[in-house]
């Protein structure tokens, strides 16, 4: 059973210009994504405001470290009620299982946790030659989600494009997250690898992230909706 979803990727750089953004949605609460850029301007406070509006919250801080700082790290995360966040794969199976306990609260629950495969950013070109990794660059994305799997984690993010041979890889039930998603008729931007939220459905894929096709419309609740329509009816 899928559980598609259409996740805004709120890349502002103030609280204010965020929650005046969420302002415009009045009559429905979109899954939002919380990145680097605003949390490390906005902290806490702007995950427990959004929280409290009624969102649900994809965290995406994108955790490497030694597996006891990682752990640590994701108990205070876990504190704040997030629903989905996210570390780098290439931290390794353990790292990503001290994660995975440091995630899990003392009543068993926990928010999803997803690893980063290979950014899609990095081509094969680059992961070759600046990181040594000398495979494909889509077996090293379905090694990494199979470890990520045995870590027990809940999936991965990646390309839309990739997203049906970790589904093989991994099985159905393994999440996937994907970025990179543009309406037929947009602006592709600085994203290489992208596809439509029609063609996302198509190939399986659970979450579609989406920043700049939503954030800069001249209509950013028009182009929600739209894109849940193509992707989540
Ligand atoms: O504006 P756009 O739709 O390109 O935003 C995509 C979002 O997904 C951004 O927040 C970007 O940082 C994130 N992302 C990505 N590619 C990845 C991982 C995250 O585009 N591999």
């Amino acid at each position: 059973m899928s559980q598609r979803d259409v996740i805004i990727a709120c890349d502002f750089a103030s609280a204010e210009a965020t929650l005046s953004f969420l302002d415009k949605f009045t009559d429905c609460k979109p899954f939002v994504k919380i990145g680097m850029e605003l949390y490390y301007a906005a902290g806490p406070a702007i995950v427990k405001a959004i929280k409290e509006r009624g969102h649900k919250i994809f965290l995406d801080l994108k955790l490497h470290d030694i597996p006891n700082t990682v752990k640590k790290a994701m108990a205070v995360l876990s504190q704040m009620d997030v629903d989905m966040c996210n570390l780098h794969a290439a931290g390794t199976i353990e790292m990503m299982k001290a994660a995975l306990e440091g995630l899990t609260r003392p009543d068993g629950t926990r928010p999803l946790l997803i690893a980063v495969t290979q950014l899609t950013s990095t081509s094969e070109e680059r992961m070759q030659k600046d990181l040594l990794i000398n495979a494909s660059i889509n077996d090293t994305i379905v090694h990494y989600a199979k470890n990520a799997q045995v870590a027990g984690l809940d999936g991965v993010v990646c390309s839309p494009l990739e997203a049906g041979m970790v589904k093989e890889a991994c099985g159905a039930g393994f999440v996937t997250v994907t970025p990179g998603v543009r309406f037929a008729d947009g602006e592709v931007g600085d994203q290489v690898r992208v596809t439509t939220p029609e063609r996302a459905k198509e190939i399986g894929t659970d979450y579609i992230v989406v920043g700049r096709p939503i954030t800069n419309a001249p209509d950013p609740v028009a182009a929600y909706k739209r894109c849940m329509k193509e992707f989540a009816e």
